[in-house]
């Protein structure tokens, strides 16, 4: 299996659930939301690559569940990851002008509606989380500890936290333990997130997750690993523009041949973990592959 073959159709499945949730949406709302709309609409169709709903599929298959069941609960944590981005562009923050390579949302909309559009998004992956009681495959039960498992991963504990001490740790001498502290939180909690979003929709228990866990968090690292190296190899990068401001990151504290090494090393280990799971965990292996040696 390729990672290409493996995500092409359900990269397709993904986008057709996120452009008809939104029409549906869109239809339901007063028009006189409709500019807020057209700026959440913007940055989820701004051709980010799904790795993260993705990830929420390949763990539902490794787990034996049919993808349409989990899609509302992939939507759900790219609907944050694409609230993240919009955010992270602004001002305040790293005030990046592009955004895969079109302006970011500030510079489209304005400032005010992209803070807006960004808090509405993180606001309705929420809403979305409730689409899965409409398919009686989970339990209520569940579907509210999956919810809790998107908050803490989402929030002070995870990504908020790091994202934190990513704009507001000043000085750049960091240690390698702080960085990696800082990539954990920023990057990584999302990615373990949807890698144990299945898992906690059907009420698996800590030893038959402890393998998903494992490779959620060695992936999750490596993204952020593979990210500074791209960041590296290139002044300007198609996702992001040229970057304004100091960040905290790998090339600080490895030098290029370590970071490879890390990131190799996390990789094996990620697909390492999924061993005793045999074939159903190939997609994960397939995207675990893709992140080793991506180019966008
Ligand atoms: C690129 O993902 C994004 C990251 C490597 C994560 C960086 C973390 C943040 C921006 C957190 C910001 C948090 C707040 C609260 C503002 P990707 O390569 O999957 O992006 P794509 O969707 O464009 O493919
Ligand atoms: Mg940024």
């Amino acid at each position: 299996m390729t990672f290409e073959s493996y995500s092409e159709p359900r990269v397709k499945r993904i986008n057709d659930f996120l452009d008809s949730n939104l029409l549906k949406f869109r239809g339901s709302v007063s028009q006189r939301f409709a500019p807020l709309i057209s700026a959440m609409q913007y940055s989820l169709e701004g051709g980010g690559k799904r790795l993260r709903p993705l990830m929420v599929v390949a763990a539902a298959e490794c787990l034996g569940l049919p993808i349409d069941d989990v899609l509302p609960a992939a939507c759900a944590i790219e609907y944050i990851h694409t609230y993240s981005l919009v955010h992270d562009d602004l001002p305040a923050l790293d005030d990046d002008d592009t955004r895969r390579g079109k302006p970011s949302n500030h510079k489209k909309f304005g400032e005010a509606v992209a803070i807006l559009a960004g808090d509405a998004l993180l606001t309705e992956a929420f809403g979305l989380m409730h689409q899965l009681t409409e398919n009686k495959r989970f339990n209520a039960l569940n579907i509210l500890n999956a919810t809790e498992l998107l908050s803490t991963f989402a929030g002070v504990r995870g990504m908020v936290g790091g994202q934190l001490l990513d704009v507001t740790s000043g000085n750049l001498n960091y240690s390698l333990p702080e960085v990696e502290f800082i990539h954990i939180h920023k990057t990584g909690a999302m990615i373990l997130a949807s890698v144990l979003m299945p898992a906690r929709l059907i009420g698996a228990e800590e030893p038959r997750i402890k393998n998903l866990r494992r490779y959620g968090e060695a992936v999750g690292l490596a993204f952020q690993i593979s990210d500074d190296i791209l960041d590296s190899e290139a002044t300007l990068r198609y996702s992001r523009g040229p970057r304004k401001k100091p960040k905290p990151s790998y090339t600080q504290v490895m030098s290029p041949a370590e970071m490879k090494q890390k990131l190799n090393s996390l990789i094996d280990n990620a697909t390492q973990a999924l061993a005793e799971e045999g074939q159903k965990a190939e997609p994960l292996v397939a995207i675990a592959e893709f992140i080793r040696t991506r180019r966008h």
